[in-house]
């Protein structure tokens, strides 16, 4: 219409105007089908499955849309199994009469839209098998005639609403394999469910699944037990993280009494090397490991009241980090992560001790972190090559296949190291690319090792997974949310696969075809003709490593994770079928 009305000439402007008439007319979808057409617009750019045309009067002839005869109100909507990938539309809230909801098997990320318990003709909503997360929404209790609700395999996260209680028609419920937490309420009909709609979700207590929630004997007030009851969950995995050994407990006691007794020793104005914590204004406290900050609390905190936006350089899912150049000329990167929940700071403070105690040639140094009331600051070195996912996917200038190769032994003897030979043993839990830092010589440094699982409850970690990580994840790791050395590897096998071909996991060329690049890797296998994975642009490539690399690769994506090598094996291997001259080599270099 607008462009319509800047026609001037008025024998033109009645006869377009017309003109739109008609085409507006031609236009004019029912609601309902507006609604769905932004539904749409969500999962692209696979709109090529649904052939959905906005010409028409409605959308009752669409592909998996069911309307009422007489109505033309939608009745049904069948997306399942269809690659959708995209978040759900909080259209959906708009199909009133909406009686079946299918969108299960799909790759929707995102949360689940509190608007849909605006349809409260619902009787089936099916979102199984996707990669929903955020919690789901108390608005689902409303659905008075719901009875089927699964929205098992997804990445759901915080407690289960009370409100589903209300949900007198409903018959079957499945949660499993989410990251829920807390008490499964008793409320209405949640009580008739047992541990099999309840499977995989190790935050979870309740008699439906006969674990008993701590603090439970206390009806006194209730919101007040579950928060507390919460808290208690985070501590008990935090220690389940490091309790990997049976040493933990010790070693725990240890920590906790090197921190305090660091603290009383400064009390007493002895100088103790090891680390050194200062009370700074509002409360906040620099603590640095090894004397390895030859600062003064006060230098850094005028440092850091001089940091602003332009000092950025980089973004991730735990917060931003900054280029922290100090006056005499050393550089280092601070992280800085917004305030986590209150009662977190002993946690905290002890994860970090252990973090800042490792040292290793090829991972990230971190040498110091600020505790203060609004966020929390963490202090690396500073490392001048950036992170391999921009060398790979975004410089023009490539890595050559020898840098390659020391960037992914690099990476795989930080690896090990955190698993073999830290006590207590580090599982990563985000080995990606953005992970692995490069220092002047291309030599790989892992970072951020030991903060996923410092910051697992945060919501925003929950995002990071599904948005930015998933490509990384072990199928087993995304059915129970449980790390382990193995889920590492696999990520640490895609991470090879990532090296070797320059494309990202998630690579919308894979993606189009449904697969990752596991997937595609599997395909190639089959037509036998996997080499065909390396980057085109990779200059150097030898054939004989490329295999054996490739067979490395093909054993850390292994699906069952029994079948995958060690990090330890992964560095044997790497250094002793990859690295060194192959016979073919061997034999031309001896015939010349
Ligand atoms: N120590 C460092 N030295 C140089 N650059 C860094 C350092 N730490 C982080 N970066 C940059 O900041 C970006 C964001 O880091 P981070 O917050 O860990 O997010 P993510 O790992 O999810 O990308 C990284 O991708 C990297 O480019
Ligand atoms: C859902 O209902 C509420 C209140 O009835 C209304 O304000 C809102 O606009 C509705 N949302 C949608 C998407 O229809
Ligand atoms: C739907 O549920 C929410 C929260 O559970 C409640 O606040 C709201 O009033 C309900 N709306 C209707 C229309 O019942
Ligand atoms: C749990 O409930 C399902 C039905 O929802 C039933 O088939 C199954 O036998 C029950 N399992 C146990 C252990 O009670
Ligand atoms: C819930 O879904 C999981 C995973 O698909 C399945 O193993 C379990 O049996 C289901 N439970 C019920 C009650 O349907
Ligand atoms: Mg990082």
């Amino acid at each position: 219409m607008g462009v319509c009305l800047m026609k001037w000439q008025w024998p033109w402007l009645l006869y377009v105007l017309l003109i739109c008439h008609v085409i507006n007319r031609n236009e004019a979808i029912s609601p309902d089908g507006e609604a769905l057409l932004n539904f749409r617009t969500a999962v692209s750019p696979n709109s090529d499955l649904l052939p959905w045309r906005p010409e028409d009067p409605d959308p009752c002839k669409w592909k998996g849309v069911k309307c009422d005869p007489k109505t033309k109100r939608v009745t049904n909507l069948f997306l399942d199994h269809l690659k959708l990938s995209g978040s759900i539309s909080a259209d959906l809230g708009k199909l009133e009469h909406l009686r079946i909801l299918a969108l299960n098997n799909n790759n929707l990320y995102g949360t689940i839209p509190s608007e849909l318990g605006n349809c409260t003709e619902l009787q089936e909503i099916y979102l199984h098998s996707n990669y929903l997360s955020g919690v789901i929404p108390s608005e689902i209790g409303n659905l008075s005639q719901l009875q089927n609700l699964d929205i098992s395999s997804n990445s759901l996260s915080g407690s289960i609403p009370p409100s589903l209680g209300k949900l007198y028609s409903l018959k079957n419920f499945n949660a499993s394999f989410n990251f829920l937490v807390g008490p499964i309420p008793l409320d209405g009909v949640l009580a008739n469910y047992n541990e099999s709609s309840f499977l995989g979700n190790l935050g979870l207590c309740g008699v439906q699944i006969s674990s008993t929630c701590k603090n439970d004997g206390s009806p006194k007030s209730n919101s007040q037990s579950s928060i507390s009851d919460l808290n208690g969950k985070r501590k008990d995995s935090g220690r389940l993280l490091i309790s990997a050994s049976a040493t933990v407990g010790a070693l725990l006691l240890v920590a906790l009494m090197c921190f305090w007794g660091c603290f009383l020793y400064k009390k007493f104005g002895k100088n103790h090397r090891e680390s050194l914590a200062m009370d700074v204004c509002g409360g906040a406290s620099i603590v640095m490991f090894h004397g390895d900050l030859p600062y003064s609390s006060k230098d850094i905190i005028k440092k850091l009241e001089t940091l602003n936006e332009e000092h950025i350089i980089g973004c991730g899912g735990f917060g931003k980090v900054y280029r922290l150049a100090m006056d005499d000329g050393n550089v280092f990167a601070l992280k800085r992560i917004v305030k986590l929940n209150d009662g977190f700071d002993r946690f905290f403070e002890r994860e970090l001790e252990i973090l800042g105690s490792i040292k290793h040639r090829y991972l990230l140094n971190l040498r110091g972190y600020c505790n203060s009331p609004s966020s929390k600051l963490l202090i690396y070195d500073y490392l001048p090559g950036g992170c391999l996912d921009e060398a790979l996917h975004e410089r023009s200038e490539q890595l050559d296949w020898d840098s390659r190769l020391n960037i992914i032994l690099g990476a795989a003897k930080g690896l090990a190291y955190l698993h073999h030979d830290c006590s207590p043993r580090i599982i990563h839990r985000d080995i990606k690319s953005s992970n692995i830092l490069l220092d002047g010589n291309l030599d790989a440094r892992v970072s951020d090792f030991g903060l996923a699982k410092l910051l697992e409850d945060e919501e925003s970690h929950i995002t990071t997974i599904v948005a930015g990580t998933f490509g990384y994840l072990a199928p087993e790791y995304m059915q129970s949310g449980r790390a382990t050395e193995k889920t590492d590897v696999y990520s640490f096998g895609v991470l090879v696969l990532e090296v070797l071909s320059g494309k990202r996991p998630t690579d919308a060329s894979f993606i189009e075809k449904g697969l990752n690049i596991v997937g595609w890797l599997n395909h190639l296998i089959t037509e036998n003709r996997a080499r065909d994975l390396v980057d085109q642009q990779c200059e150097g490539v030898r054939v004989e490593s490329l295999d054996a690399l490739l067979s490395v690769a093909i054993q850390c994506v292994s699906s069952s994770p029994e079948d995958r090598p060690t990090m330890h094996r992964v560095v044997q291997l790497i250094e002793s079928e990859v690295m060194t001259p192959c016979p073919s080599d061997f034999y031309d270099s001896n015939s010349e």
